[in-house]
């Protein structure tokens, strides 16, 4: 009953009033708020045939009709391999990238998926809710005692998984909802951790954190009010005020950055839709636009490079995939990479430089895998084995090494390497 009250009078205490200029565009009843701005673009726009050679190499393009209604003689999925033959297409970097059957069993007691960041070569940062609701801790330096040996206890009151990110070597900060729905904050630096900060809101699923280097990172949430809310933070004025960006999301934002001044929120919509705006100049949120689609669950997604790719989970239990390409402004079509996701648990997708990797976690527990080299993908899923029942947190880091997260169902957090 307490949670009901929080939730009806949350929303209008807790959140400090956007200033005018970050007030985004009103958002309309019932629907995803489309403004008169240019570039908003309708489906057909966005799925315009593009004459760049990022991913055109597909034989499996759907149009989203095809996603939203796919023909019954598909709605049965073909059966797909459990195994890929090695590519040599992959391996000069193959050493570095997560291999299949290569799992270390990394011990705790976790609720939620684990979350990852890495700030330079040979560091990686992991995260996750520990069942006491504190948020544990580990880091990896390198050298031959890789690990700091114990999950370190970070304290906080959390609701959520972790959200993390890096802004430069030594700097990091760390989010979750908390058990009072607002957004906290741990931040890294100097050689030290600070104290959590409250940072008002109301929270319903766990918050998303990008930083696109240096001075900047940003965090944004689902609201109570189904709106997605976000705040900027510069090493030099620190964090501004909530920003409601409007929407209607059912599940948590996935937000990424290829690089300064840009940032990219997908999220799933009420209308099961994956939606998506893009802020390119550092403080200007572009239109919602609808990507289509029938998501399971919420999105992910990676930006490098002046690219965009999503990956979900379709309501037909398969992966589709969408790539943006910042050159030509133009969205892909959907593409459909089959497998058999794991309800509830959306796949994750890494990229650098012209490779990209997709995981999902399956019915069976195992992980799944496909690759690709300039939009070439491998034909079927490599089963990287493991025991998982969360969705994979992955990551690219330290110029083309792959690691990947997942909770196991005894709570210990897996990595396979
Ligand atoms: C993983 O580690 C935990 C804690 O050390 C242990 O309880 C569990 O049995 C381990 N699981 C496997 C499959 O080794
Ligand atoms: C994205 O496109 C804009 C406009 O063409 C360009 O100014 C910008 O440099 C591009 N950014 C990246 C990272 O490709």
């Amino acid at each position: 009953m307490l949670h009901y009250i929080f939730l009806l009078t949350l929303p209008l205490v807790a959140w400090s009033l956007p200033s005018p200029d970050l007030v985004g565009p009103r958002r309309r009843p019932t629907r995803f708020l489309v403004h008169s701005r240019s570039e908003a673009r309708d489906i057909d726009y966005w799925n315009r045939p593009r004459s760049d050679s990022f991913l055109s190499k597909r034989s499996n393009v759907h149009s989203v009709d095809f996603f939203t209604n796919p023909p019954s003689s598909l709605s049965a999925r073909a059966p797909f391999a459990l195994s890929s033959p090695a590519s040599p297409l992959f391996a000069p970097a193959e050493n570095k990238r997560a291999t299949a059957g290569q799992w270390e069993n990394m011990s705790g007691s976790g609720v939620y998926h684990p979350a990852v960041t890495s700030w330079g070569p040979n560091r990686q940062d992991v995260y996750y809710m520990h069942r006491d609701r504190k948020c544990r801790h580990k880091y990896y330096r390198g050298g031959s005692n890789p690990w700091n040996p114990d999950w370190d206890d970070l304290g906080g009151s959390l609701d959520s998984a972790p959200s993390c990110c890096s802004r430069k070597s030594g700097y990091m900060h760390v989010f979750c909802k908390g058990t009072d729905y607002q957004i906290w904050h741990r931040p890294y630096g100097g050689g030290g951790w600070g104290s959590w900060e409250p940072m008002g809101g109301n929270g319903k699923h766990y918050p998303s954190s990008c930083s696109w280097g240096g001075r900047h990172a940003s965090v944004y949430t689902s609201s109570g009010d189904n709106q997605l809310w976000g705040t900027q933070y510069d090493e030099k004025s620190g964090w501004g005020s909530w920003q409601n960006m409007g929407g209607s999301l059912a599940g948590a934002p996935k937000a990424v950055t290829w690089g300064e001044g840009h940032t990219g929120v997908v999220v799933r919509g009420t209308d099961g839709q994956a939606w998506v705006t893009q802020m390119m100049n550092g403080n200007t949120w572009g239109s919602w636009a609808s990507l289509g689609g029938s998501l399971e669950s919420e999105p992910s997604a990676v930006a490098w490079n002046g690219n965009m790719a999503v990956a979900v989970g379709g309501t037909d239990g398969a992966v589709w995939m969408r790539t943006y390409t910042n050159s030509t402004g133009f969205w892909g079509n959907w593409m459909n990479m089959g497998g058999d996701v794991r309800p509830g648990t959306p796949p994750e997708v890494v990229a650098w430089g012209t490779q990209m990797e997709v995981y999902y976690t399956g019915r069976d527990g195992a992980l799944y895998r496909k690759k690709a080299n300039n939009g070439q993908w491998t034909a079927s899923w490599e089963n990287m084995g493991g025991s998982v029942v969360t969705k994979p947190s992955g990551m690219a880091w330290d110029n083309g090494k792959v690691d990947v997260y997942g909770m196991s169902s005894d709570g210990s957090t897996r990595r396979c390497y």
